[in-house]
C-alpha cells in the first residue's frame, strides 16, 4: 500500500515529538490558591485533600516553598470568622483585616511574588454572596462602592493584582478609577470576565464557609448554557480596562477559553476550581486514574485551548513533577 501522508512519522520518537510539541506548561504559568484564617497552624479541608487553612505564619512558609519550586503568583483566600460578618461586608475593607496583613507579611518575606488578591464579599457578608443582599436582592451599585474600598485597601497593603470575582456589573471600571484615584495605577486588574454559576465550587465553599445562606448565585454568574454571553462580558471588561481577563471553570469550559483566544489580545487566565481538584484527586486517591498524568494533560488542555496562565490547587505539585521530581 502506498501511504505518501504519514503524519505518524511526526510522532516517532521524543526527539520529534518534542521538535513540534505546540504546548508546554512551566511554573511560571501557575497562580497557587491560598486559603487562609485567623488561628493557628494547619487545618485540613475535607473536600480538598493536601490542601489545607494556613495560619499566616504557615502561609509565608507555603509561599517560600513555592517560591524555590518555580511559582510566581500566589492569590489568596480568606476564612473569616462569623462575628466579623456583617450584610454590608465592611470587614473587606479592614486595612487591619486578614487579608491585607496577609499581603503586607507575604512582601515583607517575598518582594517579587505576586500578590494577587480576590475582590468580592462572599466570605465577608452574613448571606454568603458576593454583593450586598436586600430583600433578597443582590444589590450592583451599592455592592461595587465596597468592593473598591476594598480593592483599595489591598493594594494599600501591597497587592500587585486585583481579581474582582463578584460578577457585578461595571466593577472593572469603578475599580480601575478607584485604583487610579488612590494613587494605584501599577496595580492590575484580573477580570473574572467569564464566571460561570458552578456546581464545580461546592469544596471551595466548604472550605471558606462561605456557601451563599439563601438561593444561588445566578443572577450574577453566569448561566453554563452560554458562549456567546461570555464575549460580551470580554468586551465590557476590555473597555472598563481590564489588563487580564478569566474563564471559571477551567475544563468543562475550554470551548469559553478558546472563544476569548479568538476575540482578544489580553492576557487570559483560567480557573481549576475545586471541584475540579477534587475529582482528579478523589479518582487519583482509589487508584484509578494516574494522578500525574492526567493533572498534567488536563494542565495542558487548558494552554492548548488558550490560557496564558493558570490558577491551580495542583500548582506546587505540578512545578515539581515539571522538574522531575516526585
Ligand atoms: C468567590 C469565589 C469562589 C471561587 C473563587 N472566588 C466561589 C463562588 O463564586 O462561589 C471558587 C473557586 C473554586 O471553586 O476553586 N467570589
Amino acid at each position: 500500500m502506498l501511504q505518501r501522508q504519514r503524519p505518524r512519522r511526526n510522532r516517532r520518537t521524543p526527539a520529534i515529538r518534542a521538535f513540534h510539541s505546540e504546548t508546554w506548561l512551566a511554573p511560571q504559568h501557575f497562580i497557587l490558591p491560598l486559603f487562609i484564617h485567623a488561628g493557628q497552624g494547619r487545618q485540613p479541608i475535607s473536600s480538598m485533600p493536601g490542601c489545607e487553612r494556613l495560619s499566616l505564619a504557615e502561609m509565608v512558609a507555603e509561599a517560600q516553598a513555592a517560591w524555590l519550586e518555580g511559582i510566581r503568583a500566589i492569590v489568596l483566600f480568606p476564612k473569616v470568622e462569623e462575628a466579623l460578618k456583617t450584610s454590608d461586608g465592611q470587614e473587606a475593607f479592614n486595612p487591619q483585616g486578614l487579608v491585607p496583613a496577609a499581603i503586607r507579611l507575604l512582601k515583607a518575606a517575598l518582594p517579587d511574588l505576586m500578590v494577587v488578591t480576590d475582590v468580592a464579599l462572599d466570605p465577608y457578608n452574613c448571606d454568603g454572596h458576593d454583593g450586598i443582599v436586600r430583600d433578597g436582592i443582590i444589590l450592583n451599585d451599592e455592592t461595587i462602592e465596597v468592593l473598591c474600598k476594598q480593592a483599595v485597601a489591598q493594594a494599600q497593603a501591597g497587592a500587585d493584582i486585583v481579581a474582582p470575582s463578584d460578577m457585578m456589573d461595571g466593577r472593572v471600571g469603578a475599580l480601575r478609577d478607584a485604583l487610579d484615584e488612590a494613587g494605584f495605577s501599577h496595580v492590575s486588574i484580573l477580570s473574572y470576565t467569564a464566571k460561570y454559576a458552578s456546581a464545580f465550587y461546592g469544596p471551595f465553599r466548604d472550605a471558606l464557609d462561605s456557601a451563599p445562606r439563601f438561593g444561588d448565585k445566578k443572577t450574577y454568574q453566569m448561566d453554563p448554557a452560554n458562549a456567546r454571553e461570555a464575549l460580551r462580558e470580554l468586551a465590557l471588561d476590555e473597555a472598563e480596562g481590564a489588563d487580564m481577563v478569566m474563564v471559571k471553570p477551567a475544563g468543562p469550559y475550554l470551548d469559553i477559553i478558546a472563544a476569548l483566544r479568538q476575540q482578544t489580545t489580553l492576557p487570559i487566565a483560567a480557573y481549576q476550581v475545586s471541584g475540579e481538584y477534587a475529582m482528579i484527586k478523589a479518582a487519583a486517591q482509589n487508584g484509578w486514574i494516574d494522578e500525574k498524568r492526567v493533572v498534567l494533560e488536563s494542565l495542558l488542555a487548558i494552554r492548548r485551548a488558550g490560557a496564558d496562565v493558570i490558577l491551580t490547587y495542583y500548582a506546587r505539585q505540578a512545578a515539581r513533577w515539571l522538574a522531575g521530581q516526585a
